[in-house]
């Protein structure tokens, strides 16, 4: 038998890893399809290196357009590769434009699917990942969950729980992998920082895509900075339009993506953490940095009662950061999120490989 992994953005690299190395351990035969949805060196290859994933056996090389242009070569070039490679299971993850279009085309040709990080929910789906989620916990065959909270979403739409597993959190087994390198000092030095300071990312289309949004943030990490020196590896999507609104000055220092190790490795240094990403909230809860994360809410609810994270609006970042900053190093505030060990790939692995050898799937 022959699983598939669709992975595309720098997200899904990181919750990949750890099940592809564990399926691996199984002896199952596997491999990889890259959509090309990411494509720079610093957004791609670098997770490949640092994570440690096997060279993909096929590239798409979608590349960026609008969700439907994006969508749609998503959709031509998967069915085609999963045609060819006839594989008996197809695992996505997460909730980007190649985890949707993976579902849709093996949903329709009647290939079996597993989704990885299902049941996460914001309850806006003025997200465009909100719509990516609810799509592919619908279609999806067996649904790995990182949270409890999922399992009453999935329940309430109608998703039966024999389909459901409660396995823990693969971003956080990349994280504890990863761990015994993540070292600050260099990064810190090669980037010129001072021994104290923050790192910001910010990416999401409500806060980088609008000249207003941006401006109101960038005037909002610039007041932080006025507090503590800022460093932004900033993503593609928000570059232009960031700097336009002026991100730059004597405390702010505007960076290229870094590779995973560096991000870490900067982020376990840092005395706070600004962003408007999903997975940073989940790494700095376990490594018990504080955390603003610049949104109305969270799919990550579990950040906030079980770790360091904050919601924040723009307006309230400079006060929330002052706090944070003055209230020290947080500890998470309670128990890690159940099953947030860095068991979680294996977890994943054993329920495929048995499906795989003909068990029943259910939990
Ligand atoms: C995507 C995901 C988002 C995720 C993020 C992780 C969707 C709908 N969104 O957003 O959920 O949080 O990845 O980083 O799937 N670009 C480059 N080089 C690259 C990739 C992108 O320059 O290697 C630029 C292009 O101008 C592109 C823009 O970034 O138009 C957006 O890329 P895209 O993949 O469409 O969405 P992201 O914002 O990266
Ligand atoms: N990340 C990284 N370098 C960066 C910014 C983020 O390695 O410059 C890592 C981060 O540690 C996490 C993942 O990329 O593991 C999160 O990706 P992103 O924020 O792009 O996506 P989201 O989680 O919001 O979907």
């Amino acid at each position: 038998p022959l699983v598939l992994h669709v992975l595309g953005a720098r997200p899904n690299f990181v919750k990949a890893a750890p099940v592809v190395r564990a399926l691996g351990e199984l002896g199952v035969r596997q491999g990889i399809i890259h959509t090309g949805q990411h494509y720079d060196a610093l957004m791609s290859d670098v997770f490949f290196a640092d994570l440690g994933l096997p060279e993909p056996v096929a590239n798409l090389g979608v590349g960026s357009g609008t969700h439907a242009k994006q969508t749609a070569a998503l959709l031509v070039g998967l069915e085609e590769v999963v045609q060819e490679q006839e594989p008996d299971l197809v695992v996505v993850y997460g909730d980007v434009n190649s985890t949707l279009a993976a579902i849709l085309v093996c949903a329709k040709l009647g290939v079996k699917t597993a989704h990885v990080e299902a049941g996460l929910r914001s309850f806006d789906r003025g997200m465009p990942e909100e719509v990516n989620r609810v799509v592919t916990d619908a279609l999806a065959d067996v649904l790995f969950a990182t949270s409890p909270e999922a399992l009453s979403y999935l329940a309430s739409e109608g998703v039966p729980a024999s389909k459901v597993h409660l396995v823990g959190n693969p971003m956080i087994d990349s994280l504890y992998a990863a761990l015994p390198s993540l070292d600050p000092a260099p990064v810190v030095e090669r980037l010129g920082l001072p021994e104290r300071y923050a790192v910001a990312t910010l990416h999401r289309p409500a806060n980088v895509d609008t000249v207003e949004a941006a401006k109101e943030l960038v005037d909002a990490v610039l007041d932080v900075s006025r507090q503590i020196p800022l460093v932004v590896p900033v993503h593609p999507r928000g570059k232009a339009r960031l700097a336009a609104a002026g991100l730059d000055g004597p405390s702010v220092k505007v960076v290229d993506p870094l590779g995973y190790v560096d991000f870490l490795s900067l982020v376990r240094g840092a005395a706070l953490v600004i962003t408007d990403s999903g997975g940073v909230q989940e790494e700095t809860t376990v490594l018990g940095v504080p955390c603003l994360t610049v949104r109305p809410n969270t799919e990550r609810p579990i950040t906030i009662t079980h770790g360091t994270n904050r919601l924040v609006t723009p307006a309230l970042l400079p006060a929330a950061a002052e706090k944070a900053l003055a209230d020290g190093a947080s500890t998470p505030a309670g128990e890690l999120p159940v099953l947030w060990d860095g068991q979680a790939g294996p977890r994943v692995a054993k329920v495929i490989s048995a499906w795989l050898k003909g068990d029943n799937l259910a939990p």
